[in-house]
């Protein structure tokens, strides 16, 4: 069954448990302005809600690109409030990304340019078509990346390739993109929204609360002042509170397929 929700600049269909969230710009390479942005936000938040929804594949339409960036016709005389203010705006959404608890996968099919590599690096995964291109061009506009890319490409690649990519302004191609662990795999555009799939359906067949979980704890390692360890040892325990500890600790020793609620 299928479920659609309708939004200006973005499709939104449930099909069998998983959300596709297609940005639909095409014609402006599905490039992010404001109201983009809020409706990816609202249809993460939808779907992270939504408990026939068991993850989220967020793409682009079109041939040639996921998201080239941020729309620059935006920028034309923004003062340096505004300016602070389009960030901060965009970075609370594509935290709740980060923050999803259910599986996000960005289905990367053309260019992941500016913001759209920064959308992307706020998914939980990141599947690349052949024709993929990344890059954070910004500093060739006088800026730089607003919507966290700063912060998650060092995450993702570490320091010193993140500093040439983001100083540089170089666009790199999907296998370049593989071999640094800016993306977790490579297929082709035919297979990319199947191999997503593919993922996301391993997922629902494991505890969604221990899926939750894992978000939290992964994200404690980059959040300042919490005690990582710490913070995965009380998870670990809450763990035990809940029901899918016992259907999936009994499953494995009665040896039959855990079926954990949702
Ligand atoms: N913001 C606003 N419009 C954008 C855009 C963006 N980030 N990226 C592309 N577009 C628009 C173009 O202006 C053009 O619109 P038009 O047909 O009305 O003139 C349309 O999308 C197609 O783009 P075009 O540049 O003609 O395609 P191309 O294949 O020649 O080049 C890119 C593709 C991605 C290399 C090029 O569009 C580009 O450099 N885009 C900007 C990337 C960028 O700097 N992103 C970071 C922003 S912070």
């Amino acid at each position: 069954m299928t479920t659609e929700t309708t939004y200006k600049n973005i499709l939104s269909e449930i099909e069998n448990g998983i959300l596709k969230i297609t940005v639909n710009r095409p014609d402006k390479l599905n490039a992010l302005n404001y109201d983009t942005i809020q409706e990816i936000g609202m249809a993460v938040d939808a779907g992270a809600k939504d408990a026939a929804v068991v993850g989220i594949i967020i793409t682009g339409s079109g041939e040639k690109a996921f998201v080239a960036g941020a729309d620059i016709v935006e920028f034309t005389q923004l003062k340096p409030e505004e300016g602070r203010k389009l960030s901060a705006d965009g970075q609370k959404v594509f935290r709740s990304i980060e923050l999803c608890p259910k599986p996000v996968i960005a289905a990367v099919n053309g260019f992941a340019l500016g913001g759209g590599c920064e959308l992307a690096m706020s998914c939980h995964m990141r599947i690349a078509s052949d024709n993929a291109k990344f890059g954070q061009p910004e500093v060739k506009l006088g800026l730089i990346p607003g919507y966290g890319g700063t912060q998650r490409m060092v995450q993702l690649i570490g320091k010193g390739k993140a500093m040439e990519l983001m100083m540089t302004s170089d666009m790199i191609d999907a296998a370049t993109a593989l071999r640094l662990g800016l993306v977790n795999d490579v297929t082709t555009r035919e297979m990319l929204i199947e191999k997503c799939k593919e993922i996301i359906n391993k997922i629902a067949a494991v505890s969604p609360l221990a899926v939750a979980s894992i978000v939290k704890c992964v994200d404690a390692y980059y959040t300042r002042g919490i005690d990582g360890f710490g913070f995965e040892a009380d998870e670990f325990g809450r763990c035990f509170a809940k029901d899918d500890v016992k259907e999936g600790v009994s499953a494995f020793l009665e040896k039959r397929k855990a079926n954990f609620k949702r």
